[in-house]
Formats: C-alpha cells, sequence, structure tokens
C-alpha cells in the first residue's frame, strides 16, 4: 500500500531555492531533451538524475514527473522497485565529488583519493555510522568553478582537497570517529 503520492501541484519548474549555483536542472533537463521527452525513457533519465543529485527526493521525482508528463505514481513506482535508486541519502551528510573532465584536470582525484583516505570509504559508500555517503558525478553544471563538489545538495565550486578534507572530517568528527 505505497501512499507515497507526493503533492502534484508543485510548480514544474526547478525547484529555485537549491543552491546558488546549481546547473543540475539544467543538466537533467538537457537528458530528457535527447530523449523528446518521452515517457519511456523514465529509467534513462532517474538514472541521470541520481548521477547528478546522488539521491532522489520527492521534489525531484515530481519535477521529472511533470516533465516526461506521466504520472507521480509511476515515478515513483519505478524509482522504488528498482534497487539502485536511493530516495535518501544513505548518510547524514553527502559528499559528490564531481569527476567530469574540467573537474578532473584540477584534481578532483585527488580530492576522491583524499576523502577515501579519511573516510576509508570508496565513491558510492557509507560509512559504518551513517555520517557520510561518499559519491562521485559526472559533470554537474558547474565547470567555471571546477573543482566542484556538492555539500548536502549545494554546490560549492572552487575547492581545494584541503576545503574538502576539513569540511568532511568536520562530519565524521560531529559522530563517531
Ligand atoms: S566537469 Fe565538474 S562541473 Fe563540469
Amino acid at each position: 500500500m505505497a501512499t507515497q503520492a507526493a503533492t502534484v501541484d508543485k510548480s514544474p519548474t526547478a525547484p529555485a531555492a537549491k543552491a546558488p549555483v546549481d546547473n543540475r536542472y539544467k543538466l537533467l533537463e538537457a537528458t530528457m531533451k535527447r530523449y523528446s521527452y518521452q515517457a519511456d525513457s523514465l529509467i534513462e533519465v532517474l538514472h541521470s538524475a541520481q548521477q547528478l543529485f546522488s539521491f532522489l527526493d520527492d521534489e525531484l521525482l515530481t519535477y521529472i514527473a511533470h516533465k516526461l508528463k506521466v504520472p507521480p505514481s509511476r515515478v515513483y513506482g519505478v524509482a522504488t522497485f528498482y534497487h539502485f535508486f536511493n530516495l535518501k541519502p544513505q548518510g547524514k551528510h553527502t559528499c559528490v565529488v564531481c569527476m567530469g573532465t574540467a573537474c578532473y584536470v584540477k584534481g578532483a582525484d585527488k580530492i576522491v583519493d583524499a576523502i577515501g583516505k579519511i573516510s576509508k570509504i570508496k565513491p558510492g559508500e557509507t560509512t559504518a555510522d551513517g555520517e557520510l555517503s561518499f559519491m562521485v558525478a559526472r559533470c554537474i553544471g558547474a565547470c567555471g568553478i571546477a573543482p566542484a563538489v556538492v555539500y548536502d545538495g549545494a554546490v560549492a565550486g572552487l575547492v581545494s582537497t584541503e576545503m574538502v578534507v576539513d569540511k568532511v572530517k568536520g562530519w565524521l568528527a560531529d559522530g563517531s570517529e
């Protein structure tokens, strides 16, 4: 009895107040456009959304439903059926490191290595204490401020390895350690 129907009457436009620089909706839109907004591209679009946002929240699912003109119930049905879709961040905090070309050439791989070292998890994993989910993504549309990471849904650009390590260490220190 899945009655998780989200409010259907939300605006079909991308939520405005997510983050100061958030081109991820534009990239998602580009994916949908590539598939001509076909309803049967739903799985591909959800994959792309998860790559960009790391998990699929109500707002995002409703947005996709509007754009592809499919009932939100169907979007929810597909997103909940396949285990590879996350509807919630697994950890209390999420850190997504962009590994697109612009970020990669500016040292994103070093950021990924450094996070792996301090958290002892690999991209796609969550720490045992549930404090951190660590992910990598393809271009998140913030190449002008590469290297870019997304902390708890907010894009941060021009980051250094030290800055990211400090941020993540702070989160890890909040929990057990
Ligand atoms: S490559 Fe990282 S934001 Fe584009």
